[in-house]
C-alpha cells in the first residue's frame, strides 16, 4: 500500500453474494479504492486476461470472489468446477504475488467430511464429501502452493440479499406450502454475506506483515440446523409482515432430502483464530437475516 494513498482493492466475481456484499461496503467507505469485476467483465478461468486484468489495474490487494458454487451440480460438472475453483484461484495467486499484491480467496466447510463431534480447526485434515468440496480442497492447496502469503477464509451456509440461497428458497416454498420437510441432522453456523465481506476488508487493510498467510475460519453464530435456522427465517419473515403465517416444519434426516450430493453431518468452524487476530467479530447471523429481510430490494425481488 503506498502511503497517504487509500488501500486499492480488486474483487473478482462481483455479481455474486460475496461480490456484492462488498461492493456495498465500497459504497460505504471512501479510504479504500474498490475495483470489481463481474464474470463477464473477468472471466478467471482466462490467464491472459487475468494478466490484463491486473495490469491495467494496479492495486494491493484482490479478493476472489469467484467460484463455482453449485454443490450438485458440479457432479455433473467437474472439470468447470476445477477450473472455477482450484485452477483459476492458483492462477490468480501466482499473478498476485508476481506484482506484490495480497491474494484473498475463500473456501467452505465442505472441505470437511463432518464426522468429528467438535467444530472444526484451521488444520483439522479436510476429507471433502463431494464434487465441490474436492474442487474447494484442490484450490486451498493450490492457491497456498503458489503463494504462501495468501490468505484463505473458509465459511459456511452463506446467505444474502442476492439470491439464489436458502433465504430465498425458504421463503419461496413458505408460500407455497403449509408444511415442509426439513434436514436436522446437519449443523453449521449460517453465514451472512455482510459480516464475511467485512472481516475480508478488515484483513485487507491489515498491514501484511501483521497476518500470516493461510487459512482462517470465519462464520456465524449461534450453530443449528437447517430446519432450525428455516424456523428462524420464518419467524422474522412473519414478523416483518413478509407471510402471512408460519409454515410447520418437520425434522427429516439428510437421507430424506432430495440432493444429490452428500453434505457434511458437521459443518462447524472455530473461529478462535481470527478472533485472536481480529478481536471479536460480529457474525450474528439473525441481525444479518433481519437485514436482508428489511431491505427493499430484497423484498421486491421475493415478491415477483
Ligand atoms: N454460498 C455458500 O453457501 C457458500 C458456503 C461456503 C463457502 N462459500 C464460498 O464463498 C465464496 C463466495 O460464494 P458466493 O455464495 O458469493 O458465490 P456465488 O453467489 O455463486 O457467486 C460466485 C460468482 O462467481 C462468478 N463466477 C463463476 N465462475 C466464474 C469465472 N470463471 N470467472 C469469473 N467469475 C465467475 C459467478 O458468476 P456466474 O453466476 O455468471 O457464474 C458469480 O457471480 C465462494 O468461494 C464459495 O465457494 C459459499
Amino acid at each position: 500500500m503506498t502511503p497517504g494513498h487509500p488501500l486499492r482493492l480488486l474483487v473478482t466475481g462481483s455479481q455474486g453474494q460475496l461480490g456484492r456484499a462488498l461492493q456495498a461496503l465500497a459504497q460505504a467507505n471512501s479510504s479504500t479504492d474498490y475495483r470489481f469485476a463481474s464474470h463477464a467483465e473477468l472471466d478467471v478461468s482466462q490467464a491472459d486476461a487475468i494478466e490484463r486484468w491486473l495490469d491495467a489495474h494496479p492495486a494491493d490487494c484482490l479478493i476472489n470472489a469467484a467460484a463455482y458454487t453449485a454443490v450438485d451440480r458440479a457432479a455433473s460438472e467437474p472439470a468447470t468446477a476445477m477450473m472455477a475453483n482450484a485452477q483459476a484461484p492458483e492462477t490468480l495467486a501466482r499473478a498476485c504475488a508476481a506484482r506484490n499484491m495480497r491474494f484473498f480467496h475463500v473456501s467452505t466447510d465442505y472441505v470437511f467430511d463432518g464426522r468429528t463431534d467438535r467444530p472444526y480447526h484451521e488444520d483439522d485434515a479436510t476429507a471433502p464429501l463431494n464434487t465441490y468440496g474436492r474442487s474447494k480442497q484442490a484450490g486451498e492447496q493450490a492457491v497456498l502452493s503458489a503463494d504462501s502469503t495468501a490468505i484463505i477464509v473458509r465459511t459456511s451456509w452463506l446467505f444474502s440479499a442476492w439470491g439464489p440461497n436458502f433465504v430465498h428458497t425458504m421463503l419461496r416454498l413458505g408460500q407455497q406450502q403449509a408444511t415442509l420437510r426439513l434436514v436436522a441432522d446437519q449443523i453449521g453456523g449460517p453465514t451472512w454475506a455482510g459480516h464475511l465481506a467485512a472481516v475480508l476488508q478488515n484483513l485487507a487493510r491489515r498491514p501484511g506483515g501483521e497476518t500470516p498467510g493461510g487459512i482462517y475460519h470465519f462464520s456465524g453464530q449461534p450453530w443449528v440446523s437447517w430446519q432450525e435456522f428455516a424456523q428462524e427465517i420464518f419467524v422474522q419473515a412473519h414478523a416483518a409482515g413478509l407471510m402471512a403465517r408460519i409454515p410447520t416444519l418437520l425434522p427429516i434426516s439428510s437421507t430424506e432430502w432430495p440432493a444429490s450430493e452428500p453434505r457434511p453431518a458437521n459443518s462447524r468452524l472455530d473461529c478462535g483464530k481470527l478472533e485472536t487476530l481480529l478481536g471479536p467479530l460480529e457474525r450474528d447471523w439473525r441481525l444479518g437475516l433481519g437485514l436482508v429481510l428489511a431491505d427493499p430490494e430484497f423484498q421486491r425481488r421475493i415478491k415477483t
